[in-house]
């Protein structure tokens, strides 16, 4: 059984994905042992509790400098016994000594095709606002290994998603997620259970 950490700050749609996967037998011989938030108000928390899932709150703010909550976040995921830490929505750089640690075992989804419209600066709706402007006609989302620099990492899935006349970033975003994001998120960690004891 593949043991899952799923990492959020926000809404965790892609957090209801994987759990709704799991439900429904579709994402066999995984099991999410806990929800860490970096975010105490984060919807995803909220989600983790009606699935009756471990949810945790370990933010930089409630530590005095950044080695300390890097010490406490890499602490929390030893403690869970996580196989596999999920980056869904995160919006923490990941410290060092946590992708040393678990290297190769830690995965993310970005709401583009890597490597258009990734890196510093990228992240959620600004994700959109820069394709829109761009004016590119097919977007996606990427599922990933994450390393040490932003989006760098080996690319494990993707999925297009063709972009329409009159698209704002949230409709567009929206678009994304359930054509490509909610789909290939919980298919890559099915791929890697496949992998698991
Ligand atoms: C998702 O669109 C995810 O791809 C994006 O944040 C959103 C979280 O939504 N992640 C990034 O931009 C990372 N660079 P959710 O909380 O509803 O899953």
């Amino acid at each position: 059984m593949l043991k899952v950490v799923v990492c959020v700050s926000g809404g965790g749609t892609n957090l209801q994905a994987i759990i709704d996967s799991i439900k429904s037998g579709e994402l066999e011989n995984t099991e999410i042992v806990e929800v860490i938030s970096n975010n105490a108000g984060a919807y995803a928390l909220e989600r983790a509790k009606l699935a009756g899932i471990k949810g945790k709150c370990v933010s930089p703010k409630d530590y005095e400098n950044r080695e300390q909550f890097n010490e406490a976040f890499l602490a929390e995921l030893k403690a869970s016994g996580a196989d596999l830490i999920v980056l869904a929505g995160f919006l923490v750089v990941i410290p060092e000594i946590v992708i040393k640690e678990y290297r190769g075992k830690i995965i993310n989804i970005h709401p583009s095709l890597i490597p258009s419209f990734c890196g510093t600066g990228y992240y959620g709706l600004k994700v959109h606002e820069a394709a829109l402007e761009r004016g590119v006609k097919i977007t996606g989302a990427t599922v990933h290994y994450v390393d040490e620099g932003t989006d760098t990492g080996p690319i494990i899935m993707q999925k297009a998603v063709e972009v329409m006349e009159g698209d704002t970033p949230k409709i567009l975003q929206q678009r994304v997620m359930e054509q490509a994001e909610w789909i290939i998120l919980p298919k890559s960690i099915g791929m890697i259970a496949k992998g698991a004891k």
